[in-house]
């Protein structure tokens, strides 16, 4: 008798049948407890490198290894039954070689059991995508802002705001298209721009500060939950749960410190009292 039990996860085929169809949800998510909620509401997660300002505090994400992602992406797979698990590639775990690409994704693959990589780049990295695909390891891109080049943008800039802009961009969508990404990322990018690309390619873009007009749409899940502080300017917040934390630690750290002590004065309540 087999064993195998089939796995009722949304598949690769799945999302791309989205296109002209139904938009995409995806949502960032780096550990279990978190994608054990989102995984019936949502067709995919991203374990972003984002994780690395969102999780670890860095400025950036250029400081994020191949192991940070592989561990948060074993974590998701553990909350997560349902929908597609995609795991980003790091900043210099892909761009020297297709070769290197393929042993890292390979391992991501293998170690955390998610179906699909991301990674950043247009036309330079369709040889890597196509390398790739061909040896079976679907890849998301992601191309307009690419964080991992935030050094040569010299910050968080919209991409495609005048029009001489735009056929870089778009040699970009179709590159990626033909290499045979199944998805592609459109960043910080300016809506015309990603109407445009969302008409001309075949495969589903998935918009971030890059309009409505996009295929789906994806957000950093602590942004729209008002984890954030300081979050983009696009991001809408449908909860408060930073103001939400605060005031349950707040009365937490309060019912704590009311235990008093026999023949001991309260020195919180003595605070209180001035
Ligand atoms: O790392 C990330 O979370 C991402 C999304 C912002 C698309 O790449």
């Amino acid at each position: 008798m087999s064993a195998v039990v089939e796995s009722k996860r949304i598949s690769v085929p799945e999302i791309m049948a989205h296109k002209n169809a139904k938009p995409v949800v995806v949502l960032t998510c780096y550990h279990a407890h978190t994608a054990r909620l989102l995984d019936p509401h949502v067709d995919a997660m991203l374990v972003g490198d984002s994780l690395g300002m969102v999780i670890h505090g860095m400025e950036n994400t250029l400081g994020v290894t191949l192991e940070m992602m592989i561990l948060h992406g074993q974590a998701v797979m553990r909350g997560a039954k349902r929908a597609l698990v995609v795991v980003d590639m790091p900043f210099g775990s892909y761009e020297e070689s297709p070769a290197v690409a393929f042993r890292n994704a390979a391992r991501v693959i293998q170690e955390t059991g998610a179906q699909a990589v991301k990674l950043e780049g247009g036309a330079r990295m369709a040889e890597t995508i196509h390398y790739l695909t061909q040896r079976g390891i679907p890849v998301m891109a992601h191309i307009g802002l690419t964080p991992q080049r935030i050094q040569v943008f010299g910050g968080f800039k919209t991409q495609g705001r005048t029009m001489a802009e735009w056929p870089a961009i778009e040699a970009d969508a179709r590159a990626i298209t033909e290499a045979g990404a199944f998805s592609v990322v459109l960043e910080g990018m300016a809506e015309p721009l990603a109407a445009k690309i969302t008409q001309d390619i075949a495969i589903p873009t998935i918009g971030i500060g890059a309009s409505s007009q996009c295929d789906g749409q994806v957000l950093v899940m602590e942004d729209m939950l008002g984890l954030n502080p300081s979050p983009p300017k696009f991001v809408r917040q449908y909860a408060s749960m930073g103001a939400d934390i605060e005031a349950a630690v707040t009365a937490y750290a309060a019912e704590v410190r009311a235990r008093t002590f026999p023949g001991k004065e309260n020195v919180y309540s003595m605070k209180k009292a001035g």
